[in-house]
Order: structure tokens, then C-alpha cells, then sequence
């Protein structure tokens, strides 16, 4: 009986929610024709997707990663579907005076910025811990740190454009998996410090908006290498997560979800710990 209570209002709470989540903000694509973007990690994976969003709208786009001949090609195709303006800036986000460099540029480029999305993620292996801590310091620079310095750099440029700086997390800034230790906790640090500048604007009734995006899995090239062999969970498609990481940005949601799995994950995550793990250890081999 007991059970039956227990599970019928995990029921009901579900269904609100669920109404909750069908009546978000509408979204005008419209208002992004001219918008001018940063985006980082936008050789490939969702930051290319996000990049083709964007250029479809008409927008003023500057993409950055690492690899020179990739972007160009990002940028190419860009133009051809619309884009107002395209232009990339290689960089690496491990050099630490590179990402205030990468915003400078963005910014002369276009006269200025509305949106500034950071995207990009440095490789780390899929594999249980092994002690290599140069590693993390590593992944830290380049996954949180660098994008602290671009923030801080954009914000005096987005207070005059009231504009919003979107930043790409994942379930596993809020949930604890195997096999991800360094990029778990570079998620987990995002969340963390992007929450607390979130209040700061806020106090400071600062004209910046901050979106954090909680992302699932995701059918890119580099995380369906990853995880093949490793687990079955399904992938959801990369130019579906880049809209609403768009969406999330331009209807100034604090936090967004996508898939919707994400959202029900990170409520309910910590009703259940002990059922949690079993089923997150289920869902991975130890050996693929
Ligand atoms: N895919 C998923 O399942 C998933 C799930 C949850 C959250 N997310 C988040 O979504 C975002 C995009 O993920 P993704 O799967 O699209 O990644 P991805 O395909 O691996 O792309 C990563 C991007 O970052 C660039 N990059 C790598 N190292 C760099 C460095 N040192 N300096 C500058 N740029 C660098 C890469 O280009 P270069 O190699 O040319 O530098 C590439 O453009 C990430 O923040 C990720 O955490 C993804
Ligand atoms: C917000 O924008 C207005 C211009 O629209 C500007 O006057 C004001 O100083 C900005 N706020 C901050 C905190 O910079
Ligand atoms: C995934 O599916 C394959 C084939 O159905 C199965 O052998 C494997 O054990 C599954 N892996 C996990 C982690 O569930």
C-alpha cells in the first residue's frame, strides 16, 4: 500500500511536470538575423551544428577550435546558407592567453557581441581513473578555466548588448558515471561556478543573462567512439541538442535540458541513491 502511494505521487508530480515542460517560451528564430556569435569548438560535433543554425538565421557569426582547415570549411558553408557574416580564429583553450584573444578578435570583428556560446571540450579518455593527474590540470584549463577567462572578457561588451553567455554542460555536471572522472569534474566546476555568477548578475542587476545547458548523450563522432561497446543508452541527434542550445540562449533560460530524460534525471537523482547506482552501473560493461 505504501508502495502504491509512493509511486502514484511519483506519478502525479511526473505528469505536472510534464505540463511544466511542454509550456516553455516560444522561440523567434527571427531575432537572431544580424545577432553577432561567438561559438567555440565549432570545428565539429554540436558547436558545427550550432554554427549552421545560426548562419541559416542570417546571423554574424566567429567560430573558433584548433583546427584551421576544418574551420574554413565551417565557414564556407556558413556563407552559403545565409550567414551574414563568417570568420574563425584557430586557437587552443589549453594556451591560457588564448581564449581572451579568441573573445578580442570576435569582438573587433563583429563591432561588438550578442551571444557568446561556449561549446568546445578537449579529448579525455573513456576509461576508468588511472592517477594521471597532468591530465585533469590539463582538461581543467581547457574545459572550465578558459571558459571563465572568455566570460569574464565578454562581459563588458554583452552589458552594452544586454546579450547572454550560453554554456554547454551535460548530465554529468550534476550525476556521477564511470569512466568519466576529468571531464566529469570539469562539468561538475561549470555548473558550479556558472550558477554562482548567475546569482552575481542577478545582484548586480547586471544586463547579462547566463544559460546552462544540461545535455544527454549526443550522436557525435567523438562521444558514439567513446562509448561503443561500452554501454547501449540511446544518442540523440546533434543538430536537434544545437536548437536548443540556441533556444536556451536566445528565451535567457537559466537552465535548459535535452534531451528530456535529463531533466527527470536531475530532479530525481537523489531520491533513490542506492537504486540510482545500481542502475548506472548496469547500464556500462567493465569490459567493452
Ligand atoms: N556528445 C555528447 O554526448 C555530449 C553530452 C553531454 C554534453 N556534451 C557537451 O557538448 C559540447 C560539445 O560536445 P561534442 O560532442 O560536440 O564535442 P566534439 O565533437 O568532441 O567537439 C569538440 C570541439 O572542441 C574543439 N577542441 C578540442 N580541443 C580543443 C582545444 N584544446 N582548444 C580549442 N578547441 C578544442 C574541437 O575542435 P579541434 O579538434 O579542431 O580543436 C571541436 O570543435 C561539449 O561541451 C560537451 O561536453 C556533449
Ligand atoms: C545596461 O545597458 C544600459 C544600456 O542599455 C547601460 O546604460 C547600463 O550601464 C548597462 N548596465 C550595466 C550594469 O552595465
Ligand atoms: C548492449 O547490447 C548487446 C547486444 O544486445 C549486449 O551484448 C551488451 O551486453 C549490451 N551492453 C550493455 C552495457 O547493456
Amino acid at each position: 500500500m505504501r508502495l502504491f502511494f509512493k509511486l502514484f505521487a511519483l506519478g502525479s508530480i511526473a505528469a505536472a511536470l510534464l505540463a511544466l515542460h511542454m509550456s516553455e517560451p516560444t522561440f523567434n528564430i527571427e531575432s537572431l538575423k544580424g545577432a553577432r556569435v561567438l561559438v567555440t569548438g565549432a570545428s565539429t560535433g554540436i558547436g558545427e551544428q550550432i554554427a549552421y543554425h545560426l548562419a541559416k538565421a542570417g546571423a554574424q557569426i566567429v567560430i573558433t577550435a584548433r583546427r584551421s582547415n576544418v574551420l574554413e570549411q565551417v565557414v564556407q558553408k556558413c556563407m552559403a546558407m545565409g550567414a551574414q557574416k563568417a570568420a574563425y580564429i584557430p586557437a587552443d583553450m589549453s594556451v591560457a592567453s588564448d581564449p581572451e584573444k579568441v573573445v578580442k578578435f570576435a569582438e573587433e570583428h563583429l563591432g561588438g557581441l550578442d551571444y557568446l556560446v561556449l561549446n568546445h571540450i578537449g579529448p579525455s579518455p573513456f576509461a576508468m581513473w588511472d592517477g594521471d593527474a597532468e591530465h585533469t590540470r590539463w582538461l581543467m584549463q581547457v574545459n572550465f578555466l578558459s571558459y571563465l577567462q572568455m566570460a569574464w572578457k565578454a562581459i563588458p561588451t554583452l552589458e552594452q548588448s544586454k546579450g547572454s553567455i550560453i554554456v554547454v554542460s551535460s548530465l554529468l555536471g550534476k550525476m556521477c558515471t564511470p569512466f568519466v572522472g576529468p571531464y566529469t569534474a570539469t562539468k561538475f566546476a561549470l555548473n558550479g561556478f556558472f550558477g554562482t555568477m548567475q546569482h552575481e548578475l542577478a545582484m548586480k542587476k547586471s544586463n547579462v543573462t547566463v544559460s546552462i545547458c544540461i545535455l544527454g548523450l549526443i550522436d557525435t563522432d567523438s562521444a558514439m567512439e567513446k562509448v561503443r561497446g561500452y554501454t547501449n543508452m540511446t544518442a540523440y541527434p546533434a543538430s536537434e541538442a544545437a536548437w536548443q542550445i540556441i533556444k536556451a540562449g536566445v528565451t535567457r533560460q537559466p537552465e535548459a535540458f535535452y534531451p528530456w530524460y535529463t531533466y527527470y534525471t536531475s530532479l530525481i537523482k537523489d531520491w533513490f541513491p542506492s537504486y540510482r547506482n545500481m542502475v548506472i552501473q548496469a547500464l556500462y560493461n567493465y569490459e567493452p
